[in-house]
């Protein structure tokens, strides 16, 4: 064969190849989950937890971008149960959200079949369970997303990857302490901070020389945490789906729900170190520690426990510091600063102000004074079923308003592809942390003090993180810019899971006329009825 006929022949090889790629469906995995109690020991005594597969924290899942994940989850406990992906966004698709205004829960005995897809998505998160005050029993574990094959990395793969789930945790029993919650009393601090579900004794293993990926989400109810390693720096390189421009840290915050990714190398003289989590801006400091074990160590841990500036100003300028890196990619190969979300119109500005009062001699916790209680049937299914009042949209208002706070099924009503700021202020004395389902936003800017018009000019228009939550300190505002581009009902709240539960929280409906499955997707086949859905045809 010449060799011209040569190179077109492997020419036409690598096209078919590379069509077939193009044309094969996105992969699937499947999963099954059942859903039990067990006896867990994260303080050493025995504890009741919700477990996965006998697992406390649940099982890892490990995919890549664009995936297919088909998760069957049997609940084999004595109340209804749900669990929520958060930072998956679910796109087109808010029934498999998993939280009460959108999902039917799982009652006992029973199975539904999630059907996610990780489409568009990289990076570091967590799923939770979203009923009934569960989250203080467990049931979170990591999810981790990778690049596809071909799609650049902008660092080196490391040896390994860890996850390192960090949170605080109450020896009560989650019964306990919802019946606390019901009843109208607070909630009293945390006992103790869980690493990887336990309260002691966690170790990571490194070989010397050798780069690390951890990837370290806040899955507890309240406290803002700092994660540091005794004489090691951490490369910070992803955000919650984000790379980031790698910058160096001693320590790093980790509000409420957030995730990130950090480097770290053993290059220190072969010993053990301290893993050190402590609890941020708290009454009273809540420590853990854990082990990083070098395999070739020659001595035990020693030495001081590594500190942490306690100022909010170090934390605030941390967090302004954490940037994206506009020409690294993503999950496409385009680079992540290729959308100029700075040149975009806002269409629309929300300011969302917090506050706690008291309903029916019951302690309430609100944003904009309404303070959120759950419908008999999930917002979405009222939605797509056309069942009257269950929730009416504009239920809340989108500019803070003045008066007692009042009982509310709180929906906010939104055009499908507005370009929104939403300005969260925040007049507490604690770090409050507000997430938001179905989507990452851009966090322009975050500042001590009352947010005005004129606070823009500081806002970040350039390279600002794109992320999926996100801290506002005490008596401070945080602002976002957030492309309304996935139709649903969505919710947005706080991470601070006793005000969650309490009313501080709210969802956005992300509503268009259009009824075509390019721009939401339809219920699924198998989803479960309930409330005044029960008996309509899906
Ligand atoms: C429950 O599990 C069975 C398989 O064991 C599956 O066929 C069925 O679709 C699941 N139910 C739901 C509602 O997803
Ligand atoms: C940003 O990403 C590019 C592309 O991967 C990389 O070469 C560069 O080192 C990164 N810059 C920083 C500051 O992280
Ligand atoms: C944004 O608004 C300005 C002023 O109203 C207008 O001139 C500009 O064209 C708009 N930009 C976009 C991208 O719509």
């Amino acid at each position: 064969m010449a060799v011209k006929e040569k190179y077109n022949a492997s020419l036409l090889i690598v096209l078919s190849i590379l069509i077939i790629v193009v044309m094969a469906e996105d992969p699937y995995r499947y999963f099954q989950w059942h859903i039990t109690y067990g006896d867990i020991y994260p303080m050493g005594v025995k504890q009741q937890g919700i477990l996965i597969n006998k697992m406390f924290p649940g099982p890892e899942i490990r995919c890549v971008t664009n995936d297919n994940l088909i998760i069957n989850v049997f609940n084999h406990l004595d109340e209804p149960f749900l669990i929520s992906w958060a930072g998956i966004q679910n796109r087109k698709n808010s029934f498999q959200d998993g939280v009460y205004g959108t999902t039917c829960p799982i009652p006992p005995g029973k199975n539904y079949t999630y059907a996610l897809q990780v489409k568009d998505q990289i990076g570091s998160f967590y799923y939770f369970r979203s009923l009934g005050f569960h989250k203080a029993a467990g049931g979170f574990g990591a999810i981790r997303i990778s690049s596809r094959p071909l799609i650049p990395v902008p660092f080196p793969p490391p040896a390994d990857d860890y996850t390192v789930l960090i949170g605080d945790w109450y020896k009560t029993n989650h019964k306990a302490l919802r019946a606390q919650l019901d009843s109208g009393r607070k909630l009293p601090l945390p006992d103790v901070i869980l690493i990887n579900g336990r309260g002691s004794g966690a170790k990571l293993n490194v070989q010397p020389g050798k780069t690390y990926r951890l990837s370290i989400s806040n899955v507890g109810l309240q406290n803002s945490l700092n994660f540091r390693i005794q004489n090691h720096m951490m490369k910070l390189v992803e955000v919650e789906g984000r790379h980031t421009i790698q910058t160096q840290f001693s320590s790093l915050d980790v509000h409420v729900g957030q995730s990130y990714s950090v480097l770290v190398t053993a290059n220190q003289p072969p010993k053990d170190y301290y893993i050190v989590v402590s609890s941020r801006f708290t009454p009273q400091t809540l420590i853990t520690g854990g082990v990083l074990h070098y395999s070739n160590s020659a001595g035990d841990v020693s030495g001081p426990l590594p500190d942490v500036p306690d100022s909010m100003s170090w934390s605030l300028n941390q967090a302004r510091s954490i940037r994206t890196n506009l020409t690294a990619g993503g999950p496409r190969p385009n680079p992540q600063g290729s959308y100029h979300y700075g040149m975009i119109n806002v269409t629309r500005t929300i300011r969302l102000v917090t506050s706690a009062g008291q309903i029916g001699g019951k302690q309430r916790y609100a944003v904009n004074s309404a303070s959120f209680y759950p419908s008999d049937t999930p917002l979405k299914l009222a939605d797509y079923f056309k069942i009257d009042g269950v929730y009416k949209p504009g239920s809340i208002s989108d500019q803070p308003t003045s008066g007692a706070i009042f009982p509310m099924t709180s929906v906010l009503q939104a055009d499908y592809k507005a370009f929104v700021e939403i300005v969260f202020q925040n007049w507490d004395n604690i770090v409050q942390s507000w997430h938001f389902d179905g989507y990452s936003f851009f966090v322009v800017g975050m500042e001590f003090g009352k947010w005005s018009t004129a606070s823009r000019k500081i806002y970040n228009l350039n390279d600002a993180v794109s992320r999926c939550t996100v801290q506002v300190y005490p008596r401070s505002w945080t602002a976002i810019y957030v492309a309304l581009d996935n139709v649903g009902m969505w919710n947005l709240r706080s991470e601070l899971w006793e005000r969650q539960y309490l009313g501080q929280q709210l969802y956005m409906r992300v509503y268009t006329t259009s009824t075509s499955l390019r721009d939401e997707y339809q219920i699924p086949k198998n989803a479960l009825l309930c409330g005044r859905a029960i008996g309509h045809h899906k």
